[in-house]
């Protein structure tokens, strides 16, 4: 008998599965895909390690998570500074000094700040994510930057969608034109799955068995079982299913040492049918004479197929907390699928170490975790 059956080999079943399991616990993983690391898998190809659910920096400003991942790779410094290709034309991005100067000739934060102001969009009150943008930068930032991106992104007009959907659009003025602001940032050396073979050493992990395919006896073997996947599913959609933007991967093996010289670029205009063409070599330099890219197509989605950004509309949270409120006594839920959110991986290691830090106080109430 296992203390806990966790339900997905992915970040939230894996960090918990490693704390618990040195707290002295029993877990066993069941993992539908024929890999471990859920969305942070890297394959490697021709030697290059390639993100094959799309790029993944980890980022984040909390000591204690930081160390936590250091614990299992040693990460590489990386900055992410994606450039922007409309129609063409590249920009630096996120939108900084140096894209303002590209753009409007400015050279100073003062001047910039006039710029934008000038620029503005009077609208008292935004009803659409379109208006709001157009308020907050002007309409040829919003042209260049938003409108073919956010349009590709979720099938829709922006003037078709809720403001909530970007809930700021960050303008620096500053030359900093790096992506992420936070204290660390790095890429694990080997890739993503070296990483989770290190986390899960010891810990047994059944690849390509669906947990659903034989539910009842997965139940029979766990105390407790943590479920990290989509909360529909496990009730067979009975009260219908949560809505989800789907993504479809593109790469390619290119006899070029180097393609676009840069980790990202962002394809910003509405007619390029992708959003995103990632260049995975400049993730962890490597000095050989191909090189992989991967361009990212957003795409609709329906039952069956992987599951990226979820929708979440008033609809949509009251459709999760109804199946929420079905869930066993015995059932634990985390991660991005089974609570229906968008997380960043430093969050997602939080929730788990979090999660796995409750259990060992509760449980050890009831029964004293072997060590
Ligand atoms: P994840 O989906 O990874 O794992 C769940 C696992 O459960 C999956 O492997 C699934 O197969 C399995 N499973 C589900 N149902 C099952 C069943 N019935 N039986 C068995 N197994 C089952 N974050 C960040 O910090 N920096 C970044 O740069 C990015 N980049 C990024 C790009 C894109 C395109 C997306 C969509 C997301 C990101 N992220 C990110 C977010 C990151 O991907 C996310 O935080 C983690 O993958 C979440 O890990 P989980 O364990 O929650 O889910």
């Amino acid at each position: 008998m296992y203390d806990y059956v966790i339900v997905g080999a992915g970040l939230f079943g894996s960090v918990f599965a490693r704390q618990m399991t040195d707290a002295g616990a029993k877990c066993l993983i069941i993992e539908k895909r024929n890999h471990i690391g859920g969305n942070c898998y890297s394959a490697n190809l021709g030697g290059i390690h390639v993100h094959r659910y799309g790029p993944h920096i980890f980022h984040t400003n909390d000591d204690a998570v930081w160390q936590y991942v250091n614990r299992f790779a040693r990460f590489s410094r990386f900055s992410y500074r994606p450039k922007v290709n409309f129609r063409g034309e590249l920009y630096s991005f996120p939108i900084n000094l140096n894209t303002l100067h590209q753009l409007w000739g400015v050279t100073t934060p003062q001047q910039a700040k006039e710029r934008l102001e000038a620029e503005r969009v009077k609208i008292e009150q935004p009803a659409n994510l379109e208006q709001w943008a157009l308020s907050q930068v002007g309409r040829e930032l919003y042209e260049t930057f938003v409108y073919g991106y956010t349009k590709k992104q979720w099938g829709r007009e922006p003037s078709e969608l809720p403001c909530s959907i970007i809930r700021r659009l960050p303008i620096r003025l500053t030359w900093n034109d790096d992506y992420f602001n936070d204290r660390y940032c790095g890429i694990p050396e080997g890739g993503y799955t070296k990483l989770f073979e290190s986390m899960l050493q010891g810990i047994p992990v059944e690849t390509e068995v669906d947990f659903l395919s034989d539910r009842c006896r997965f139940e029979s073997m766990g105390k407790s079982i943590v479920y990290t996947g989509p909360l529909d599913r496990l009730f067979d959609y009975e009260l219908g299913a949560s809505d989800w933007r789907g993504l479809r991967f593109k790469h390619q093996l290119i006899s070029q040492p180097d393609y676009q010289g840069v980790a990202a670029v962002n394809y910003t205009d509405a007619e390029t049918p992708y959003t995103r063409c990632i260049e995975h070599k400049h993730f962890e330099p490597l000095e050989c004479d191909h090189t992989v890219v991967t361009r990212e197509y957003p795409a609709d989605w329906s039952v069956g197929d992987e599951m990226y950004y979820p929708v979440n509309n008033d609809a949509g949270e009251a459709l999760q907390k109804r199946y929420a409120a079905k869930l066993p006594k015995n059932y634990l839920i985390g991660g991005r699928l089974a609570t229906y959110r968008y997380f960043d991986m430093h969050q997602v290691v939080a929730s788990a170490m979090h999660m796995a830090k409750q259990q060992i106080r509760s449980v050890e109430t009831i029964y004293p975790l072997r060590r």
